[in-house]
């Protein structure tokens, strides 16, 4: 597995894959990876004939008061977790590598749809995203690009900015990887303390109730939110940013669940915002 640190490198190896017929297959992340992570590494390594994972921490995507400076990294595991899911090529640039000095173009869906669940908090995080994704696709070059499905309105608003720009890429979605005891894999648990993580399962455990709701044939948007938020209501440390029923496709609200909705969440445990869904089947 080789680790390219600039964009010639990249764009160097993937043009001899590609003069020998070989398919390429992204993996974008911002490091400190985990099983998610490996999970979308080997989709790739599976379908294509060669990966790339990125590994870069992208300062547009965060706010002032996000959690850009705190995000943890851990370059050597990693690598580890790369080589050991399949993958050929990590591209880990330094911010100036992808942002030369007075970088000034960016890519952004100009609906609502950026603007809706996590957008009402973030308000420019989407932009970061496509900007970045955007910019890896040009440089990588990939004939797939593999999401993770927790990140459900990144995955639909990149799936957006694939058709609107035309590239001749696939998007692949990948299912949400859980803890043992339901909690969703993120970087970002390791901002919990011991008793965070215990309340961290109200989210999941929201998602059980909701989907039950749905499988028992309930479908009344308010309904199924209602009592997904009184359990997470019920957690001293949960702090609610918002559960919602979204179109899966515009992630433009709905009243009533059918198939292709999701429901979405995003909560506040402590200091840690984390966010987990399911989509109706
Ligand atoms: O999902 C993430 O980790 C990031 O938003 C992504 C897609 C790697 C862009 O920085």
């Amino acid at each position: 597995m080789k680790i390219a640190t600039t964009i010639k490198e990249v764009r160097e190896t993937v043009a001899q894959w590609k003069r020998e017929g070989l398919t390429v297959g992204l993996v974008p992340t911002m490091g400190y990876l985990h099983q998610g992570h490996g999970s979308l590494i080997k989709a790739s390594a599976n379908d294509c004939d060669r990966t790339v994972v990125s590994v870069f921490l992208n300062p547009t995507q965060f706010a002032p008061n996000e959690d850009l400076e705190s995000y943890p990294r851990d370059f050597e595991n990693d690598k580890a977790l790369c080589k050991e899911m399949g993958a050929d090529l990590v591209f880990h640039p330094e911010v100036e590598e992808m942002y030369s000095e007075g970088s000034a173009t960016f890519v952004e869906i100009l609906s609502d749809m950026p603007k809706q669940l996590c957008g009402k908090t973030r308000p420019i995080h989407f932009r970061g995203v496509c900007t970045v994704v955007s910019k890896l696709f040009n440089i990588v070059n990939p004939d797939k690009a593999f999401f993770g499905e927790k990140d459900a309105q990144q995955l639909a608003i990149i799936r957006k900015m694939v058709k609107d720009m035309s590239y001749g890429i696939e998007i692949v979605g990948c299912p949400i990887i859980r803890e043992a005891d339901g909690l969703a894999k993120s970087s970002r648990n390791t901002y919990l303390n011991e008793e965070e993580r215990k309340a961290a399962l109200c989210l999941s455990q929201a998602v059980e109730i909701g989907k039950d709701l749905v499988n028992k044939g309930e479908t009344n948007a308010d309904k199924v939110i209602s009592a997904m938020k009184s359990h997470i209501e019920k957690e001293p440390l949960a702090r609610i940013d918002y559960v919602q029923a979204v179109n899966g496709v515009t992630m433009t609200p709905v009243d009533t669940l059918c198939k292709n909705v999701l429901v979405a969440m995003a909560v506040y445990i402590g200091k840690t915002r984390l966010i987990d869904n399911f989509s109706v089947k």
